[in-house]
């Protein structure tokens, strides 16, 4: 079977690792999840970094640093994973719903304007599959109507928006650490932002607005949350970042090579990467268009019967029972996409045969 996309485990994972068991640093105090945090931020060149224990936590914690609450109102696509959607429910606000672009497959920044209204708090770009969103149009009109905007950047990690990382560019950025990710903790997240004040924020939200006062004793000022990622889950993270210079070059090189081997397949749409953008491909995607000889869900299947694993396109959210009634503009393109799009094999350990095989197969009809 050539699976979706697995971890790659090449580095000091196990020795840092053993480390924390060694030392009995397995919670969420210990070096490794201040080092996580230095040197995730010296990645992408942020100034705050607060780990969290998944990618959702982290969206959470985004919402509730920017004081997100009920009746408040947030923009998003719905070809999304359900993940930011669910958060924005969890602190009591409100999804707004925008269509996508045919080209990269993330929110088409000429349909927020019409959507926002005096409710409207935030806009929550997702950089689906590795492609950036349009971010200079995004803060351009977050500027103009007073937002914030929290990139979820959760499937990017790697990507860039006019040579800055992605997820640093909004107010907050979140990432994700889960198994499939470009680098994974087995289950972990970060938020990450240029705003020292709101890192501090997130960070004490995060771990209870904790306050040690002189005798030793615990104080809250205020309602906080244990979103902490332990010292063992922030070693692993340390182990992977190592590494992850070598992994976008992989994916990029694996994404060539799809493209190249699919560049004449009639039906089939090849996924983009823009003038102002480096994508990193994290899912290599393609569109089965209808002069394609088979459906999508019939390429599926034929892929794995051949020992391939796929997956369609998210189903879009505006149409799950919890948010059908949900505000929604035109979702033409979204709609469109879910019924059309595949997520190909893209893990880092991929080997060129193994993407000649998937593309003789799809290119075989
Ligand atoms: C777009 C998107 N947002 C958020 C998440 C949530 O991350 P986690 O699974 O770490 O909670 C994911 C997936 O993992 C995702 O794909």
């Amino acid at each position: 079977m050539i699976p979706l996309c697995i971890p790659k485990m090449k580095g000091n994972e196990w020795k840092y690792i053993k480390h924390c068991l060694d030392t009995n640093w397995v919670s969420s105090a210990g070096s490794y999840v201040n080092k996580f945090e230095e040197d995730f931020a010296n990645f992408t060149q942020c100034t705050s970094a607060v780990v969290t224990m998944n990618g959702t936590a982290a969206l959470e914690l985004a919402l509730r640093t920017l004081g997100i609450g009920v009746g408040d109102e947030v923009i998003v696509p719905s070809l999304t994973f359900i993940s930011p959607i669910n958060t924005i429910k969890y602190v009591g606000a409100e999804p707004v719903f925008v269509d996508v672009c045919r080209d990269t497959w993330v929110i088409d920044v000429e349909k927020i304007e019409e959507m926002i209204t005096p409710r409207t708090k935030v806009i929550l770009p997702v950089h689906i599959y590795g492609h950036p969103a349009e971010m200079n149009k995004i803060m351009e009109i977050a500027k103009k109507y007073n937002l914030y905007v929290i990139e979820d950047a959760t499937e990017s990690l790697g990507s860039l928006y006019n040579e800055k990382a992605v997820g640093t560019i909004g107010h907050i950025g979140c990432f994700s650490f889960n198994g499939n990710k470009l680098i994974t903790t087995g289950a972990g997240g970060m938020l990450v932002t240029n705003d020292k004040k709101l890192g501090e924020r997130a960070k004490y939200l995060s771990t209870q607005t904790k306050t040690i006062l002189d005798n030793g004793a615990f104080y809250h000022e205020e309602i906080g949350y244990n979103f902490r990622m332990p010292n063992l889950l922030a070693a692993m993270g340390c182990a992977q970042l190592e590494n992850i210079d070598e992994y976008i070059k992989i994916k990029r090189e694996n994404a060539k090579v799809y493209n190249e081997l699919l560049k004449n397949v009639k039906g089939v749409t090849l996924p983009v990467e823009k003038e102002e953008v480096r994508n990193v491909y994290w899912l290599y995607s393609i569109l089965v268009e209808e002069d394609y000889p088979l459906t999508r869900d019939e390429l599926i299947a034929k892929l794995k019967e051949n020992g391939i694993e796929s997956r369609p396109f998210f189903m879009p959210i505006h149409e799950m029972p919890s948010y059908k009634q949900c505000k929604c503009g035109d979702m033409k393109i979204t709609n469109e996409l879910a019924v059309k799009g595949i997520n190909l094999p893209s893990s880092v350990e991929l080997k060129k045969q193994d993407i000649e095989s998937i593309c003789s197969i799809i290119s075989n009809y």
